[in-house]
């Protein structure tokens, strides 16, 4: 049986994995409307990763006896000035989230809650890869600036991006 506070707590990141989806949804939105597939892609894919990371919790929270509660979801931009400002915000964000399944983990350590330490090292290798992707991104779109050629063909490689569910991974 969950404790009430880790219950409260893995409801909040319930929540902040779904804004997290809100966001890139949003991001895909403008990137397409943009014409830029590629990069509203990967950004689709992002927003239907953040869901399962959203429904991972959510069953977890289920199989301790716990009760999942959704909360409202907090609005998000709508436009960014430029793909290297999206993804300068996306690597701000999953900064953000690695600190607060920090904070979770610290948490489940403190209550000697072993199952739910176990269930977040899944997040927590989750994050490495969430930031060093999106520093990846980054990367790429400083060296190209503005050079229109080198936009078009990132675009191309992001829309080889394909989505796994996460059980299947
Ligand atoms: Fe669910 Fe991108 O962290």
């Amino acid at each position: 049986m969950l404790s009430k506070k880790l219950e409260a707590a893995l409801n909040e990141q319930i929540n902040a994995e779904f804004w997290s989806a809100y966001l890139y949804l949003s991001m895909s939105a403008d990137f397409a409307a943009k014409g830029q597939p590629g990069f509203a892609n990967w950004m689709h894919i992002q927003f239907k990763e953040e869901q399962d990371h959203a429904m991972k919790l959510f069953n977890y929270i289920i199989s301790r006896g716990g009760h999942p509660e959704l909360k409202p979801i907090a609005e998000v931009n709508t436009q960014w000035a430029s793909p290297l400002a999206a993804f300068e915000d996306t690597l701000a964000h999953e900064q953000e989230v690695t600190a607060l399944i920090n904070e979770l983990y610290a948490l489940a350590t403190e209550e000697k809650d072993y199952a739910t330490q176990s269930m977040l090292k899944w997040f927590v290798d989750e994050q490495v890869e969430e930031e060093a992707t999106a520093q990846g991104i980054i990367d790429a779109l400083r060296m190209i600036k503005d050079n229109g050629f080198g936009i078009y063909t990132l675009d191309k490689e992001l829309s080889a991006r394909v989505y796994t569910p996460i059980e299947a991974e």
